[in-house]
Parts: structure tokens; C-alpha cells; sequence
């Protein structure tokens, strides 16, 4: 025990190695994380009968474990990094601290081969959340590499069931292959489409549960391209929170549009009758598209939608809109002449769009200047304008935003992260600036942010 502390003997691996002036590191940096998340390639059976090779996962086999947190409660997340490649982990739509975030460049450095990286995470907010890497995005994202993170109200809400629903596509061919992640031709328009719907990496899957009991059905929609609209039939089911944040109404579950980094929970009476189904269907189209099945099965326990407690409101700060300072964004082309910078997250080797005619590939090194500066505790009007055809999600890091008017259509006065920006839409959108840092602020169709419809904002203390 010579030269041993006190501390390293208590933490028990210590007593194997030899007492040198490193062991004390080594023991701190063993003490476990609440959860350990490895990246790692993977095959899986998507197409029935058909194994997909070259896949890439978080965790060890099939689709990425669900986090769930309790709102407020911190967990540590040991990512470790067994692919080829670097990478980093975000955790979209908490409102956290910046260096958590997990953006390249801007917040941590890449996590190499053979790296760990431990997170942090928390978050103010209730609601389902999700998780995916920022590094070399489209071809890790469009591989396998998206999950849903939940954090729990404090107080159950009264359901018997709770069924995360990760809704996404793959680009495989008729073998279960991948075929290329893009086409230049149509990242440069709406983007490109994945071959394969799925939920929870299956094509159309069926859940049992009992007849009449209720479920909270929480899509999370993490395609890198689709957007869609989604609805529930067969049973009663309502809207009750929208990318995480309650709605102040329920909305029937009824073409429900979610475009990529969106999210929606929604409440399920399952059918009274034993064998009875209801049905999650993407509107196409060519027309409805089944995506799961959910089919009662067992005992009826006689329960009803209005039993539910309604969610409570998250703690967003109501922007102050009298004194707010507009900002303005044109999302657009790119100049002519940006070049694609190369870095160790990949560039798909074009530059199309812009934001404020600056083109960011992100997840390259800086310097770049911030498109924006907020002050911290400020209200702000962002003007979101789309210069272009096509429809962007612009999604914004660390804060959430409320919906204002647009030019186009009624808006709901909802919270997000996430906006679907439709062609040619001007967008007024307000947020108090009360989480500092820099917050990546990017189109979530990836092959839009990683050719140039990326920037951040600074959040200055
Ligand atoms: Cu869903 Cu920048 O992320
Ligand atoms: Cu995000
Ligand atoms: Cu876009």
C-alpha cells in the first residue's frame, strides 16, 4: 500500500496497479458514467430477410437505446468512439450548457478513433428530445445513427404505456445495401429520400397493448431529408405536445406535419376490442403510407383520453415583443465561388446555399463570425425569410423560440427548436436570450446544412 492515497485505496481498481504518480488519474477517470454510449458499426436485418451491413449505431446491436432523464436531473453520457472516423454527439433541443452541445469546432473538439467524451446532459424542459452525431452528419446520421431521448414530467401524467417511435428512412437498394447518401442534383433542391421507411429500424412493426388502455405514441422524426405529415386512425388519439413543448389544446391526431428534427407526442386510446388496430400512416402523395401498427391484445382496461392530465408548461421565458430587436436571416444560395473546405467530419464537395450569403459547411474549423450577437437576457425577433423553392427546417441550438406570423399561413403561438420554413415563407419567430454560447443555427435537412445553410449565434453574457 506504499504510496497509495487514502482516495485511491477506496476506489478499489487502484489496488491492482502500481502506486505511481498516474494511478490517481487513472481510478478518477474509471468511475463509470451513468451510461456508456459506444459508436460502432453494426448490421441489422431493416428489409425482412435481408441483413444491412456498414450500418453505424449507438451501442452494440439494433436501433440506439432510448435516454430518459428527469427533467432538471443531470446524467453522465460516456460516448466512446469505435468508428473510423471522428465524431460528436448532439443532444437536440435542450436548452443545456453550451459546451455540452456537442458541435465540432465550436464547442469541443471532434472525438477521434479510440476517443472518449463525456456529457454532461440536462435540461429544463419535459418532452422528447433526440440525439445525433454533428460530425460528418448525413453519412453517420443516414447509417443508423439517431435516437430519442425523453425527459419525464415529474409528475406521471396518467398513462399505461409509454412507446418511443423513431421514424426514419434508409437508403438501401433491393439487396439491403446502401446506395449513396445523396444525389449533388437534389441537395442542391429539396434534398434526397431515403428508399426505406421505417420506425424503430422496421419496416411497418406492430405493438400490443391492451385494449382501451392509453399510450403515449412519442414521434420523433430524424430523417436527414423527409418532410411529411403524419396521422393516426383506427382509435381516438390527440396531439398533446409538439417538439416538446405541450400544446395549449389537444389537436387530433390528424395530418400532423413533422419535418426533420420534429417532434410530436401524441395521446392513444387503443381500441375497446380485443384484435382491434390503429394505425400510424405517412400522407404521400400517392397516398397513405402504413408505418406501425398498434393492435390491442389482452384484458380492456376501460380507459379514456380525458383521464389525462394535461402536460405542464415548460419553463420557456415569454419573449418581451415591445422592446425586442429584430434580426434578420435570408436563407438562400450560395455566392458563386465558395469552395467546400475539407475537414475531419466530411464535406460532401459542394457549396449551395447560404445564410446572409455567408455559406458554413459546419463542423469545420473556424474562425467565423457569429451571424448574430444577442445579449444575455434580451428578447429577440428573428425574421426568418426564404429566398429559395424549397422548404427548410431551421433548427436553432441551446434556446427555444416562439412562433410568431408568417406571410403564408397561421401560425400556432407554440414554443420550438425547430420551424419549417416553407418555400418563399417570411417567418417572424421570438426568444428571450437567456442561455449563453454559441448555438449552431442550421437547416435540418443535412445535405442543406452540410453544403451551406449553417451558421450560430452568440449568446454574450
Ligand atoms: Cu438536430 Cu444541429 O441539430
Ligand atoms: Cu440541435
Ligand atoms: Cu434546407
Amino acid at each position: 500500500m506504499m504510496g497509495m492515497s487514502r482516495r485511491e485505496f477506496l476506489l478499489g481498481s487502484a489496488a491492482t496497479l502500481a502506486a505511481t504518480s498516474s494511478t490517481f488519474a487513472i481510478a478518477k477517470s474509471a468511475l463509470s458514467a451513468d451510461l456508456d454510449l459506444p459508436l460502432n458499426y453494426l448490421r441489422h436485418e431493416i428489409m425482412p430477410g435481408k441483413i444491412t451491413e456498414q450500418m453505424m449505431g449507438f451501442g452494440t446491436s439494433g436501433p440506439a437505446p432510448t435516454i430518459r432523464l428527469k427533467q432538471h436531473e443531470t446524467k453522465s453520457i460516456e460516448v466512446i468512439n469505435n468508428l473510423h472516423e471522428a465524431s460528436v454527439v448532439h443532444w437536440h433541443g435542450l436548452r443545456h450548457e453550451n459546451a455540452m452541445d456537442g458541435v465540432p469546432y465550436l464547442t469541443q473538439k471532434p472525438i477521434e478513433l479510440a476517443e472518449r467524451f463525456r456529457y454532461n446532459i440536462s435540461s429544463p424542459d419535459a418532452g422528447t428530445f433526440w440525439y445525433h452525431p454533428h460530425c460528418n452528419t448525413l453519412e453517420q446520421m443516414g447509417r443508423g445513427m439517431t435516437g430519442l431521448l425523453i425527459v419525464d414530467e415529474p409528475e406521471d401524467v396518467g398513462f399505461d404505456h409509454d412507446l418511443p417511435l423513431n421514424i426514419r428512412d434508409f437508403r438501401l437498394g433491393n439487396d439491403g445495401q446502401f446506395v449513396a447518401m445523396f444525389k449533388p442534383r437534389l441537395a442542391a433542391r429539396g434534398g434526397t429520400l431515403g428508399t426505406v421507411s421505417t420506425v424503430n429500424w422496421k419496416m411497418q412493426p406492430t405493438y400490443d397493448f391492451a385494449p382501451s388502455s392509453l399510450v403515449r405514441l412519442r414521434l420523433a422524426v430524424t430523417d436527414v431529408t423527409r418532410v411529411g405529415s403524419y396521422s393516426v386512425s383506427g382509435a381516438n388519439a390527440q396531439v398533446i405536445a409538439l417538439d416538446s413543448h405541450p400544446v395549449p389544446t389537444p389537436i387530433v391526431a390528424d395530418d400532423i406535419l413533422l419535418s426533420p428534427g420534429q417532434r410530436a407526442d401524441v395521446a392513444l386510446q387503443m381500441p375497446a376490442l380485443e384484435g382491434e388496430t390503429a394505425q400510424l400512416f405517412l400522407n404521400t402523395l400517392a397516398g397513405p403510407r402504413l408505418m406501425a401498427t398498434f393492435r390491442s391484445v389482452g384484458t380492456a382496461q376501460g380507459r379514456s383520453l380525458t383521464e389525462l392530465k394535461p402536460l405542464p408548461r415548460n419553463p420557456v421565458k415569454e419573449p418581451d415583443l415591445a422592446n425586442a430587436e429584430i434580426l434578420d436571416f435570408t436563407f438562400g444560395w450560395t455566392p458563386d465561388g465558395a469552395k467546400p473546405l475539407q475537414s475531419i467530419c466530411g464535406s460532401l464537395g459542394y457549396v449551395f446555399w447560404s445564410i446572409n450569403r455567408k455559406p458554413w459547411l459546419g463542423d469545420t474549423p473556424g474562425p467565423l463570425d457569429p451571424l448574430a450577437t444577442m445579449k444575455l437576457g434580451k428578447s429577440y425577433i428573428l425574421r426568418l425569410r426564404n429566398n429559395t423553392p424549397n422548404d427548410h427546417p431551421i433548427h436553432l441550438h441551446g434556446l427555444a423560440f416562439k412562433l410568431l406570423r408568417s406571410d403564408k399561413r397561421r401560425l400556432p403561438p407554440l414554443f420550438t427548436d425547430t420551424a419549417l420554413l416553407q418555400s418563399g415563407e417570411t417567418m417572424d419567430v421570438a426568444l428571450v436570450a437567456d442561455n449563453p454560447g454559441d448555438w449552431a443555427f442550421h437547416c435540418h435537412v443535412i445535405e442543406h446544412q452540410k453544403t451551406g445553410l449553417t451558421g450560430y449565434l452568440r449568446v454574450e453574457a
